[in-house]
């Protein structure tokens, strides 16, 4: 996208300020250096949300309090049922909260009506899993959509859909129908629809989850270059936990409606406290090699070979010195396995390495590890 186009698509609509909400103070004209954008924040306040129907009540979200900072990525991951797409449809008002408030910039959104809260939608755009795109549309008819139910007028909606279309890297196609497009470019179809309004927000349930890997890839790819370029907050339901590693800045646990764990992405993943995050992770950690783990023994076998198989676990707080943790045995140190990460300039994960007895007591080293157990001895 060159920022020609970006300079474009930053120029606000009048009718986009939305009535009762605070104005917009990011710069429009000229900000092709960049977004400065300050608006798009959200909080919410001990959210409570309880379903009720003839089959009972289903308590969905409890005491969540969480604060998303403008321009940034909030992940929110947790098990299926944890709460997660109830929580990001109140910001929008898809769903209220049956107790506590969610704040928009300061303001309640329960206060919002009539064009207020048609205001507060169009500041909020929202991707889906399924792309709910019309099939009888063309591409270019479903982009419009928003600015049609808007009333914003013809010339100017030409102009706004070609510039979401650019933005999304969707630059031919813009006459066919949604049978006709892959699946990548659906959801950049559904991107562009949610980003027509010229949102300040963006939700996203599980955006990604119906695309092969590849795909996923570019819309994340997408999706980044969204919030660096415009400054668009936004808040990302995935079960992907390389997606969160990939571009959240922060993340929120939700676990039976509860959060169980909340902060940097590689402070959370570094140091998982909670059974549900770690379950979670799972997928990204890689577990004792077989050929170890056969191996393994709860003592050590009593001759000169025996080795203490180790696990280091880096939390972000320092980069592996393997020169230092070698010095922590009195023979050579292997390292069998690593999976250590890079997120936001930490490095986290963990080194498993086999060194030579003794090494059943491990000295507490902060400088050097966050964490260190000995697995057993081969
Ligand atoms: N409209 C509704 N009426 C009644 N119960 C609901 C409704 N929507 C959600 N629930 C229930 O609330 C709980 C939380 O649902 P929610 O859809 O927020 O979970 P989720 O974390 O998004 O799950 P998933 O990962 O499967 O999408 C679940 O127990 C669900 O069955
Ligand atoms: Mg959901």
């Amino acid at each position: 996208m060159s920022d020609a186009v970006a300079g474009l698509y930053r120029e606000r609509l009048p009718s986009d300020t939305a009535p009762g909400l605070a104005p917009v103070g990011w710069a429009r004209a000229g900000a092709a250096n960049g977004p400065t954008r300050r608006s798009g924040t959200v909080r919410f306040e001990g959210i409570g949300k309880t379903y009720r129907s003839k089959a009972g009540e289903v308590r969905a979200l409890e005491a969540v309090d969480a604060e998303v900072e403008a321009g940034s990525i909030f992940g929110i991951i947790g098990r299926s049922g944890a709460g997660k797409s109830s929580l990001i449809r109140l910001v929008n008002r898809l769903e209220t909260p049956t107790v506590g408030r969610v704040l928009v910039d300061g303001q309640d959104v329960a206060a919002l009506d009539g064009e207020a809260l048609i205001g507060l939608r169009r500041r909020v755009g929202m991707v889906f899993q399924h792309f709910n795109l019309l099939q009888a549309k063309t591409v270019r008819e479903n982009v419009a959509l928003p600015l049609l139910v808007a009333g914003v007028a013809r010339a100017e909606r030409e102009r706004r859909v070609d510039a979401a279309l650019a933005l999304v890297g969707l630059d031919e196609k813009h006459d066919s129908y949604p049978a006709r497009l892959s699946g990548g470019q659906k959801q950049r179809v559904g991107i562009a629809r949610a980003l027509v309004n010229d949102p300040e927000i963006l939700l996203c349930d599980e955006a990604t989850s119906a695309l092969d890997p590849e795909t996923t890839l570019s819309i994340l790819g997408l999706l980044r270059d969204i919030n660096r370029r415009l400054g668009l907050t936004i808040l990302l339901i995935t079960h992907e936990m390389s997606v969160i590693r990939e571009i959240c800045t922060k993340v929120l646990v939700l676990d039976r409606g509860r959060t169980v764990e909340t902060g940097p992405v590689w402070q959370v993943f570094g140091n998982p406290r909670h059974e549900a995050t770690r379950a979670l992770l799972k997928p990204l950690t890689r577990g004792l090699p077989e050929d170890i783990a056969e191996r393994l023994g709860s003592r050590p076998a009593g001759n000169s070979a025996s080795e203490a198989v180790v696990e280091f676990f880096f939390a972000g707080e320092r980069e592996p010195d393997i020169a230092a943790l070698a010095a922590l045995f009195d023979g050579p140190m292997r390292v069998l396995s690593a999976s250590l990460d890079r997120i936001d300039g930490r490095t986290q994960g963990r080194l498993l390495v086999a060194a030579p007895l003794p090494a059943a007591v491990l000295p507490e080293r902060p400088e050097l590890f966050s964490q260190a157990k000995v697995l057993g001895y081969v």
